[in-house]
């Protein structure tokens, strides 16, 4: 089954299109042959692209019929990419532009390129070779603007690879712009920048910080307790871990690898958790309330000759440890 058909959800076209001999033959379907309607392709270019000037060269990389060559204002120098030989020509004699007949990924470009703005192909694999072409032409600051299907974002994984070389915003475009398409679709700028920041995106950053953690940091941030914070959770874990009591040092170190978010004040958090929520034993160890530190200590034992802290939680010195 083709992109188009996946996304449009009915039968693909199987025409044919002539392409040059270099190409692989590829049906309209399979080359994602849908057409932006102008006036979208005008809205899109004056909301993002109100700034561009006659010392910028815009590419639209798969230009089809030239929607947003046409919308890019005339002072602008522009020119287009397209696969498909009768819609590359179509496009210039529109458009009054030069198009380059071939494959966007593999076809020479003029330097000085400052921008890119189209409706590429529905394939999430030819947008990373896109945007991979593009990384190293388009100047610091300067953007890709593309019509994509909102799917192409939905993992961290993807967003990853993505926001490498580009800050990344992105905003939901109706999809009624594509008769019978089904899928949601955004309109994406990606900025050339080092900041690998996202905009119009939520939790990205957190789910690949989740990935990081060990496992047993992770089923405490999954599982659903009342009333406890990941931090306070994650603390009350690592005393369990050491029987019930710990050093704060010792808190930090193992703290320090499953930290659930990024906070750089971590240890200030460390401490307001222990102080809202745990008990400070004369020697300046920290604690578990008596309840779950006698959990711990039957769960787990303790750990070498800490009889003193039993009295702490009321529990006689005398009583025997339970078997590890
Ligand atoms: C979704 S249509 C969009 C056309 C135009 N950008 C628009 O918005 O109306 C995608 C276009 O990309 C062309 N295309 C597909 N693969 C291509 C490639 N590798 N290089 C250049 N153009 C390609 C197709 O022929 C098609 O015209």
């Amino acid at each position: 089954m083709t992109t188009q058909s996946l996304l449009f959800g009915g039968p693909a076209p199987i025409d044919a299109v002539h392409l040059p001999t270099h190409a692989v033959q590829l049906s309209k379907s399979e080359l994602n042959q849908f057409f932006t309607p102008a006036w979208a392709a005008e809205a899109l270019v004056e909301q993002f692209f109100s700034d561009l000037s006659s010392s910028d060269l815009v590419l639209e990389p798969s230009c089809g019929k030239g929607a947003f060559l046409q919308a890019i204002p005339a002072h602008v120098p522009a020119l287009g990419v397209e696969i498909d030989p009768a819609l590359a020509i179509e496009a210039a004699r529109t458009t009054g532009r030069e198009v380059i007949t071939g494959d966007f990924c593999s076809v020479e470009l003029p330097t000085g390129i400052t921008a890119m703005i189209g409706n590429p192909p529905f394939e999430l694999s030819l947008v990373e070779r896109l945007l991979a072409r593009a990384a190293p032409i388009i100047p610091m600051e300067g953007r890709c603007g593309f019509v994509m299907p909102a799917y192409f974002f939905q993992t961290h994984g993807t967003v990853e690879r993505f926001r490498h070389q580009w800050e990344i915003q992105q905003q939901m475009i109706p999809r009624t712009l594509f008769p019978g398409l089904s899928k949601p679709l955004v309109f994406a700028l990606f900025t050339r920048s080092t900041s690998r920041a996202l905009f119009g995106f939520c939790l990205y950053d957190q789910a690949v910080q989740f990935d990081q953690l060990a496992q047993d940091a992770q089923r405490i941030l999954t599982a659903v307790a009342p009333r406890r914070s990941s931090w306070h959770a994650l603390v009350e874990n690592v005393l369990a871990g050491f029987g019930g009591c710990a050093s704060l040092q010792d808190i930090y170190q193992a703290v320090a690898p499953r930290r659930p978010t990024g906070n750089p004040w971590w240890k200030e958090q460390i401490r307001k958790v222990l102080q809202q929520h745990f008990t400070r034993t004369t020697t300046g160890d920290w604690c578990l309330p008596a309840a779950q530190a006698w959990r711990a200590w039957k769960i787990k034992g303790l750990r070498g000759d800490r009889c003193g802290l039993w009295s702490t939680f009321g529990a006689p010195c005398t009583l025997k440890r339970t078997p590890q």
